[in-house]
This record gives C-alpha cells, sequence and structure tokens, in this order.
C-alpha cells in the first residue's frame, strides 16, 4: 500500500507543530498578568469571604430569623474540604452548595439559593477560607 511522500507528511507535520507552537505563544502572551492584577483579584476574592461571613452571621434573611452562627458557632466546624461526598440527608453525593440550600431549606426554612447566586458563592467563599490549608478528603465522614 502506498503511503504520502515522507517530506510531504514531514511538511504538514512541521506545520502542525509550528501552527501548535504559535497557539501557546498566543495563549502565554494572553495569560500575562502583573502585580497590580494579582492585588486586585486577591482583594475581590476577600471581598466576597467578608460577605459571606456577614451572610453566615445573621445576615442572610430567613423566615424564622434563624441563622448559621447558631448552629455552626465557627464555620471552621464545617468540613467543605470532605466535598463531594455522600450525604445522607440528601441521599446522594452532593457538592458543599447542596448541602449549605439543605439547612437554607430547613433550619432557615427558606428558599434554596441558585448554585451561583452571589451570595452562595460568598457562603462557600467563607466556609472554604476558614479551613484553607486543610488536606483535602473528598467522600470522608
Ligand atoms: C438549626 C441548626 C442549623 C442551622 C441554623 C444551620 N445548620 Fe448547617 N447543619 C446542621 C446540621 C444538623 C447539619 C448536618 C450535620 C451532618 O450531617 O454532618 C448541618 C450541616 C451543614 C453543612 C455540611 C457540613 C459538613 O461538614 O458536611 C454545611 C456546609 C452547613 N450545614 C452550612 C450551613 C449554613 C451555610 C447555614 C446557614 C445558611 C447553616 N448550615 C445553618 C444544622 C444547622
Amino acid at each position: 500500500m502506498k503511503r504520502g511522500k515522507p517530506e510531504g507528511r514531514c511538511a504538514a507535520a512541521g506545520a502542525l507543530a509550528a501552527a501548535i507552537l504559535l497557539g501557546f505563544a498566543v495563549a502565554a502572551s494572553a495569560d500575562e498578568f502583573t502585580r497590580q492584577d494579582l492585588e486586585r483579584w486577591q482583594g475581590e476574592y476577600m471581598a466576597v469571604v467578608k460577605k459571606g461571613e456577614a451572610l453566615f452571621h445573621g445576615g442572610l434573611k430567613s423566615t424564622n430569623t434563624v441563622s448559621c452562627d447558631q448552629c455552626h458557632p465557627d464555620a471552621a466546624d464545617i468540613h467543605p474540604e470532605t466535598y463531594p461526598k455522600f450525604q445522607r440527608q440528601l441521599g446522594r453525593v452532593a457538592v458543599l452548595g447542596e448541602m449549605i440550600n439543605w439547612c437554607i431549606m430547613n433550619p432557615l426554612q427558606s428558599k434554596p439559593l441558585a448554585l451561583d447566586d452571589p451570595r452562595m458563592v460568598a457562603l462557600q467563599a467563607y466556609i472554604t477560607f476558614e479551613r484553607r490549608g486543610v488536606a483535602l478528603a473528598p467522600g470522608k465522614h
């Protein structure tokens, strides 16, 4: 069986390699960021953590005025590093946000938040920040 000329294949491979390298170069330049960028991102992140802290300690409106810190006085008692994991209350493997919603719907008797609701993002940012440095242990009970 006849295949394409070797030099033809080489040229095609060379062009492909050049295109891939060019792609990397473009991607790399698009990924460049400055110290100011890093400071701004960190500032925005910490602002969301603070917002989550305020929501956790009474800022999240609930129909029965119960707040997260009444049962979890210190959010560090919550274990985000074990998620996703099987949750008895839900009967399936769930992400952290679903368990936050379980508490919003049951103890707080309120409507669940969309998983991308800024308040949900803030609660998760705060809860996770409180456990920074703890090793991941997905599935652990
Ligand atoms: C009336 C008490 C009560 C209140 C108020 C409450 N929770 Fe919970 N929470 C629980 C109980 C009980 C569990 C289940 C513990 C378990 O199964 O490990 C739990 C579990 C959790 C978990 C999973 C913990 C883990 O380590 O797996 C998260 C996350 C959580 N709550 C977040 C919240 C948030 C956020 C709020 C406020 C919106 C809140 N909770 C309010 C009682 C409460």
